[in-house]
């Protein structure tokens, strides 16, 4: 995969800039740790570094064609260069808004993005680790699995068409979301009144927890109100029950009959954000096409 790196204004003096802010690495030593990493992660790194809109505009342009995703830190320019965001939109390859400071937490007008509803994550507030973990998370989501939706919209469809004994087409059903979509971890589970129990599951072990109330973590919270819910982090939420060690974010999709949920799709990342607009699209379609696993008599087979 090919990134391109984009830093605005004033990060060419990361080292002396407000250290107690930014912290003491400078900008080369920056670039350095991500294009290790992207090495490591088998990926390709050009990055540029502008102290003005029009000459990263520029650059997004010019490597519009052969960046599969954008790391971008648009600086002060983030709180207001509109052509900035008309640009990453027209670009339309992934990108993830970084910064080493937590925005959210400092003065009211860095609040603001311009990049918000045309980012696909935002990583934020863990200095230097704010671009490596957009690195990893890029590396996941892009490109993304919403380019093929129908070619795996087909294959559930082809297995489901074929069913054989329950726990083995849940396994690999299972499977197809977690290859085609690039999650960690992926489950199919039964709703029963009292407990929740996985049939198939697919990633690097099983389940904490093969069954546990209806009522219990995240799956509680989806069974109780029928729609999906979808934790960015699940270190910030209370319910999470967790199914393995090492999970960050974790959407669960209901499938719903006209008077009961009668299972759940538990999809599992190692990356906070994971579930980007495209990709929650891209699952539900993926649910649509799973349901006759529960819905053509799947619970009582
Ligand atoms: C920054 C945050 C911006 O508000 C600020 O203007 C910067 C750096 C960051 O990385 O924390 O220059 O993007």
């Amino acid at each position: 995969m090919r990134i391109l790196v984009l830093h605005g204004p004033n990060l060419n003096l990361l080292g002396e800039r407000e250290p107690a802010v930014y912290g003491t690495a400078t900008l080369e030593e920056i670039d350095a740790r991500i294009g290790e990493r992207a090495k490591h992660l088998g990926s390709e790194v050009r990055t540029f570094q502008s102290n003005h809109e029009g000459a990263l505009i520029d650059r997004l342009h010019a490597e519009r064609r052969w960046a599969d995703g954008i790391l971008f830190n648009p600086a002060a320019l983030t709180h207001y260069a509109w052509g900035l965001r008309d640009a990453v939109a027209a670009v339309s390859v992934p990108c993830i808004e970084v910064h080493l400071s937590d925005v959210s937490k400092r003065e009211e007008w860095r609040r603001v993005s311009v990049l918000a509803d045309v980012r696909a994550a935002l990583c934020a507030g863990r200095g230097l680790d704010s671009y490596l973990e957009a690195l990893e998370l890029l590396l996941e989501i892009a490109p993304g699995p919403e380019r093929d939706a129908d070619g795996t919209v087909e294959l559930l469809v082809e297995r489901l068409a074929h069913p054989d004994e329950r726990a083995v087409l849940a396994q690999e059903l299972a499977q197809i979301v977690r290859r085609s979509g690039r999650f960690r971890w992926v489950g199919l589970y039964d709703v029963g009144k009292e407990e929740v129990e996985v049939r198939g599951w697919a990633g690097p072990g099983p389940p904490a927890h093969p069954k546990f109330p209806r009522s219990a973590g995240l799956t509680g919270a989806a069974v109780a109100s029928g729609r999906p819910v979808i934790v960015q982090d699940v270190r910030n939420d209370g319910r999470h029950l967790p199914t393995l060690e090492g999970t960050r974010a974790e959407a669960i999709f209901p499938v719903v009959a006209p008077s009961a949920v009668l299972g759940t799709v538990d999809v599992e990342s190692a990356n906070a954000q994971a579930f980007t607009v495209e990709r929650v699209r891209w699952l539900e379609r993926c649910v649509e096409a799973l349901a006759p696993f529960w819905k053509s008599g799947g619970a009582s087979r």
